[in-house]
């Protein structure tokens, strides 16, 4: 049994209760939730009709017996929170995994892991293949370049586009800083491959786009894979691709099974 509390109720933590609560996500258990909108808590709470706490901060939260905690936030909240959860012993899953690409939080995260010998879990998320970027990474990789498109609305845009229109093309260190909600999929890539500075980003906004898409190209000692995913937006919010929770869910699964596929 994983006992597992999750810091924000949103589009992503709302999922990922409720596969706990359904028996969905192995045998991840849900123990506790907290979110600064303490209504958003409660309404989950009340949803779902589960026993389970709703913590009013991270150190009732910490005050639970867990061993995971889920950060389903905001890249904020893994600056606020994480270093606590870690000292604390409790492996932290992080979907805001923008905020890694700021070194000296990741290192300091990394320092606080070690020394409590707890796990820094990044679901893939709503990005694509990880284990094969990663397996390419052990040779020599030449490069790794994201195409995402998505519709304007999802990337903030406000008022209407006539045609497609690229809005970014740069370092995915720099992509991460411009567009903090909407680009954790380059973060997750530059992570497992060659890092912010090095991973190529384009954004394009299209109003003709009904899904959040993404073309990871990558090129190395091992030949090159081209990878494309459709992403549909998350009902309760479009900045948000529904797979980003369902991938969070299969990794609950995969923390407590047997048999593991994948690199
Ligand atoms: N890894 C990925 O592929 C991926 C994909 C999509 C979204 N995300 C990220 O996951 C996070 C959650 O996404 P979502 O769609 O569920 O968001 P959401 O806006 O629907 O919900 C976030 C919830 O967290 C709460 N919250 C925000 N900051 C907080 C803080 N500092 N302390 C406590 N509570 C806080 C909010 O009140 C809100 O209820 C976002 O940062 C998003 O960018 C990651």
């Amino acid at each position: 049994m994983l006992r597992v509390g999750i810091i924000g109720c949103g589009a992503i933590g709302t999922v990922l209760a409720e596969a706990m609560c359904k028996g969905d996500a192995g045998s991840a258990e849900l123990a506790t939730v907290y979110d600064a909108d303490g209504g958003k808590a409660e309404g989950l709470r009340k949803s779902l009709g589960k026993e389970f706490s709703v913590a009013s901060s991270i150190s009732e939260l910490l005050a639970e017996r867990l061993d995971l905690v889920v950060e389903a936030a905001s890249q904020e909240a893994v600056r606020q929170y994480g270093e606590h959860v870690l000292e604390s012993g409790r492996h932290l899953m992080i979907m805001s995994v923008g905020a890694l690409l700021d070194e000296s939080l990741r290192e300091r995260l990394m320092k606080a892991a070690k020394k409590s010998g707890a796990m820094i879990y990044i679901p893939t998320g709503a990005a694509i293949a990880i284990d094969a970027l990663k397996a390419a990474n052990v040779g020599k990789l030449k490069s790794v370049t994201l195409t995402t498109r998505k519709p304007p609305a999802a990337l903030g845009i406000k008022g209407k586009l006539k045609a497609a229109k690229v809005i970014y093309r740069g370092s995915a260190e720099e992509a991460v800083r411009r567009y903090p909600q909407n680009i954790n999929v380059a973060a997750t890539i530059s992570i497992a491959g060659i890092g912010g500075k090095k991973t190529k980003v384009m954004i394009i906004a299209d109003p003709k786009a009904s899904r959040n898409m993404h073309e990871l190209e990558v090129k190395g000692d091992f030949g090159q894979f081209i990878a494309k995913i459709e992403n549909v937006p998350s009902p309760k919010n479009p900045k948000t691709s529904y797979m980003a929770a369902l991938s969070a869910i299969r990794l609950l699964r995969s923390l407590t099974e047997v048999l593991k596929v994948g690199t």
